[in-house]
């Protein structure tokens, strides 16, 4: 059944051709009826916590592109905020948290952790039973180290320099936390696939500020520490790995941590793609700002990916999230020719 499913033959290393597709961001604010949905739900927050609302959302670019893959509505910070930590969303500013000490990391509950994630696993139960029989349900979680630095700096930075400060002055309670994250991100996706996700994202954002040796540490160890929870319970379900910006050290990422699949942004070569993909499933990785664009930029940007790796097995993707200022057309014209539909 799941094993049909277009995007999960590909994670499973066939070939096919023209390749299932999905976007990151997919449900979102370019989307006339996400902004709809999340006036009336008041806060973002409140929309990942309000299982009819979430699957609203997140069916929304399902219904309006047929895409291939559904990612569960949700944010990667609701694991610290389940863990106590406070959270809120400001318009135009992201994510706000209250930075978190050496002592609090001691003090992190996990008591009530799986309770206050219940409304996630019922948006999960009621996407797979709504969502079409051949589209991939696809959970996630956030990276401890991605994670780990919203929670130290607070909101988004450049280059996430509080977070490299404090692993470098505090190595033991810093390690204590992504230690903790690990563990819990691996509860949280074992729910998930229990409750019918058919596979699961990691997305390590922040993987490209760090230099080797803390890229090994602080990304490598614990989502490897995650995989191999995960499967435990389930040795069957493929991962899929976004390590943002890693770089040259892609190829070790896949080996050392035990991802099924890579998730590439948009600096990774072409030439190394392939590469990659003689490993294994890649997935990728368009610019977002040629979908911004449109027009030629869209389109030599999706018939070079499409060419470089048709061969092996592929997932079309953007190389990071969908923007706001995306046009509509733009994503409908890049599904044709993905598909082959055009001229
Ligand atoms: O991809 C999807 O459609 C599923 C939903 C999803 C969201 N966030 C919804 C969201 C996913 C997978 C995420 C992951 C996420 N959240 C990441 C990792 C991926 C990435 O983009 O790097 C990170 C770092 C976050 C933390 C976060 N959440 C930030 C930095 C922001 C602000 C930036 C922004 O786009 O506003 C958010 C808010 C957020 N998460 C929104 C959405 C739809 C926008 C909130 C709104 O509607 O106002």
């Amino acid at each position: 059944m799941s094993a049909d499913r277009k995007m999960m033959r590909v994670l499973k290393g066939e070939t096919v051709f023209p390749p299932p597709l999905w976007m990151m961001r997919q449900a979102g604010r370019y989307l006339p009826e996400y902004k709809e949905a999340r006036k009336e739900a008041g806060s973002f927050l409140d929309l990942c916590y309000n299982p009819d609302r979430a699957v609203e959302v997140t069916l929304q670019p399902i219904e309006r592109f047929g895409f291939d893959a559904s990612i569960l509505f949700s944010d990667i910070l609701v694991v610290p905020h389940a863990l106590g930590r406070d959270l809120r969303f400001e318009e135009g500013r992201g994510p706000l948290m209250t930075p978190i000490t050496v002592g609090e990391i001691e003090a992190l509950h996990a008591e009530a952790f799986h309770v206050n994630l219940e409304p996630v696993y019922e948006t999960v139960r009621r996407l797979r039973q709504k969502l079409p029989q051949e589209t991939t349900l696809i959970g996630f979680c956030g990276a401890p180290w991605t994670v780990a630095t919203y929670m130290i700096a607070g909101h988004g930075t450049p280059d996430q320099a509080p977070a490299r400060l404090f692993a470098y002055r505090e190595p033991e309670a810093f390690k204590k936390l992504l230690s903790i994250l690990a563990d819990q991100s691996a509860e949280y996706l074992i729910r998930q696939i229990k409750a019918g996700a058919d596979t699961v994202q990691i997305f390590d954002s922040w993987s490209g500020v760090l230099d080797e040796a803390s890229f090994e540490a602080f990304c490598v160890e614990p989502v490897a520490q995650i995989v191999r929870k995960v499967h435990e319970i389930y040795p069957e379900i493929p991962i899929i790995g976004f390590p943002k910006g890693a770089g040259a050290l892609y190829a070790t990422y896949r080996e050392k941590t035990g991802v099924a699949a890579l998730g590439l942004d948009w600096s990774v070569p072409l030439s190394q793609a392939v590469e990659l993909q003689k490993q294994g499933p890649v997935q990728g990785n368009l610019d977002p700002l040629r979908l911004v664009v449109g027009g030629k930029a869209l389109s030599d940007g999706v018939a070079t990916i499409l060419d470089a790796l048709k061969d092996g097995p592929f997932i079309f993707n953007l190389g990071h999230g969908i923007v706001p200022q995306t046009p509509i057309e733009h994503v409908e014209a890049m599904v044709r020719q993905v598909r082959g539909e055009m001229g």
